[in-house]
Order: structure tokens, then sequence, then C-alpha cells
């Protein structure tokens, strides 16, 4: 059977730069405490006018000239993200208008950090069902919008991008061999947004409590992440009929540079020079475009190599997590 591939890529990320050196001036942290416990050097933030649904159009339009179609050749559009411009309508429908898509159906999945994998492995299935010919995958997020920036414990994690693929049977690409996705509820209040749902509408209390801001238990997330990705990378490669050693890049959701190395030193052969770390470090966690924005900055740069296998793998609120292994075809 033809399998679904990822035919063209694109990203985007806001102009502003936030360092380190000026989150010290914004809360009480330091360059060296930050680059120690998380590896992240600097984020971009967004313009004050500048909204999820830009971001990710921008990387759509970027998506769509790599692979070479118009948005009117797009069927369906998936789109990951935490941060929508609202509650609804929804950040696809907004896509799907900018990039003239109008032949297609439009819908957000909400699966926090893990969106870009959940949003692969649905384009998989649509496509290879032959439900739908071209989806289009856009992961974008305004993450500054959600921060609390007096809170050095997330204000430092933190950053704004968008990334955007299309998937399709035609064409050349990255062929996605096998995908696995899990989740557990159990521990949903241990990364949390508690305002603005049906449950805690907004309110000048919820806003004084600051309700609206990300809420995250630092060390059971840490602890949590590097376990099921784990689990995750075995699961999928046992499902692929494939080995640790086949794979010439692991691509770890990029929240924290030292949950990467600690899921990397749980393998044998998944070596320190085939796992991508640059999104962190230059972009922090940019939570569903993460695992996105480090593919295509592979793919840009040639460095993926014909029949080479690539194992992203991601984990986020609710909690949520998968792996997906990928072959350059
Ligand atoms: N600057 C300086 N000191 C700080 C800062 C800061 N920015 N933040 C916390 N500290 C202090 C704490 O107050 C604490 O001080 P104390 O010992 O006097 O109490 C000390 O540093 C240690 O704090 P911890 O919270 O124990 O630090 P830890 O080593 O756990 O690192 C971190 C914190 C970076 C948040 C880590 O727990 C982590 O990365 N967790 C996972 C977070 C993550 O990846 N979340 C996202 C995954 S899912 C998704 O992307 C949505």
């Amino acid at each position: 059977m033809t399998k679904a591939k990822i035919i063209g890529l694109g990203s985007y990320y806001p102009k502003k730069v936030l360092t380190n050196f000026d989150l010290e001036k914004m809360v009480e942290t330091s360059d060296e405490w930050i680059r120690t416990r998380t590896g992240v050097e600097e984020r971009r933030i967004a313009a004050d006018d500048e909204f999820s649904s830009d971001m990710g159009t921008n990387a759509a339009k970027e998506a769509l000239k790599d692979a070479n179609l118009n948005g009117s050749d797009i069927d369906f559009i998936l789109v990951a993200t935490l941060t929508p411009d609202y509650i609804f309508p929804s950040t696809a429908c907004l896509i799907q208008e900018n990039i003239k898509a109008n032949n297609a159906a439009a819908l957000d999945i909400q699966a926090a950090c893990s969106g870009y994998v959940y949003a692969l492995t649905l384009a998989k299935s649509l496509v290879e069902a032959k439900t739908y010919k071209n989806v289009l995958i856009v992961a974008t997020e305004k993450l500054s919008s959600i921060v609390d920036y007096k809170d050095r414990s997330t204000a430092i994690l933190f950053g704004d991008a968008a990334t955007a693929c299309v998937v399709s049977l035609d064409g050349k690409g990255l062929e996605i061999k096998s995908t696995f996705l899990a989740a557990s509820g159990k521990e949903a209040d241990l990364l949390i947004l508690p305002a603005g749902g049906s449950k805690l509408p907004a309110s000048i209390q919820t806003v004084k409590e600051k309700k609206h801001y990300i809420q995250m238990k630092g060390k059971e997330v840490y602890k949590h992440a590097v376990r099921r990705m784990k689990e995750a990378i075995e699961i999928c490669l046992k499902d692929a009929n494939l080995t640790e050693k086949e794979i010439s890049w692991l691509i770890p959701h990029q929240a924290n540079e030292r949950i990467i190395d600690a899921i990397a030193k749980r393998f044998e052969h998944l070596e320190s020079d085939k796992v991508f770390k640059e999104v962190v470090h230059k972009f922090g966690n940019t939570s569903a475009s993460s695992v996105g924005l480090a593919l295509d900055i592979l793919k840009k740069e040639n460095r993926i190599k014909p029949k080479e296998k690539i194992l992203l793998t991601v984990f986020g609120a609710g909690f949520t997590w998968g792996a997906c292994i990928l072959e350059n075809n």
C-alpha cells in the first residue's frame, strides 16, 4: 500500500527575540540558571498585533510553496494549537480563509505539545483511507499570550512560532512509516490553564487570581515527560520493525535540554550527534510547533540523507504523548 508522506514543509518565527538577559531584567533569574536547567538561550515573541492564525498562515504558505501546491489543492486543514485566536471559530477556519483553501474542511485539534504528532497520525489515516487527498497540518502557538512574565518558573521556558506541512500520497517526501499516540487524563492538573473555559469562565476574580496563565508542576511534568517519551520511542520502533541503530535523527519535543538528554541516555545507540536540540536552544518550548520546526530546519539544511529515518517523540498537557517514524524517500 502507498504510504502517506510529508511533501512540503514551512515555518514562521516572529522577529522579536527575548534573551535570557532580557528575562534577568523582568524576573529574579539568570542566564546561567536558565541555560543549565533548560538549555534555552533565547525565544521569539509575537508582536501585539500578530496572532496564532497569522503565524500559522505564514508557515502554511511556505509549506504549500515547498509542496508546489495552491490553497485550492488542499482538502483538509488540521491546526494543532493550545493558543487559538478564539475559543471559536477555529484557527483552522481563519487560516483556510487566509490561504484561500476554499475546497478544504478545517478543524483545530488540542493535544497541547503533542499536537504535531497527533495531527500527522490523523493526516496519515485520512490520506491512506483516500478520504482526503492533500491534508495541510499547521502547528501554531502564541504562548506569550498565556505566560505570566512575573512567574520565573514558566516565563523562561516558552516561545512563539508556527510550522506547517502538507501530507499526501502523491509526490516525494518523508514517508510516515509508523505512529503511536497515548493519553492519560489522570495528570490533567499538573499542566493546566485553569480559566477561560466552561468550568471557570473569565471573571474579575479569575483575572485577579492569574488563572488565565499556564500553571505547571515542573518537577512532576519533567519525570512523566522522560518516562513517556522513552516508552513511545520503544513502541514506535517495535511497530515499524526497526531498531534504534537504524534511526539517523531523534527529534524529541524541544521543551528542555535536560529532558532530551535524559531520554537519549536511556538508549544505547542514540548518540548525541543524532539528537536534535537546536530548537530548544533558539526558540524555547513552542509547544505543538516544536518538533515540526526541528524537522523543517533539518530538511531545509539538507541534513537528512536519502533513506534516513527520523524519529519524532512528543509529550504535553493532558497528559498526551506519542512518537512517529519518518523515512526520507
Ligand atoms: N531562575 C532562577 N531560579 C529559579 C527559577 C528561575 N527561572 N525557577 C525556579 N528557580 C528556583 C526555585 O525557586 C528553586 O529554588 P529553591 O531551591 O530555593 O526552592 C530552585 O530554583 C529549583 O527549582 P526547581 O523547580 O526544583 O527546578 P528544576 O530543576 O525542577 O527546574 C524546570 C525547573 C526547568 C521548570 C524543570 O522542572 C522542567 O523543565 N520541568 C519540565 C517543564 C516542561 O518541560 N514543561 C513542558 C512540557 S509539556 C509542554 O511543553 C506543554
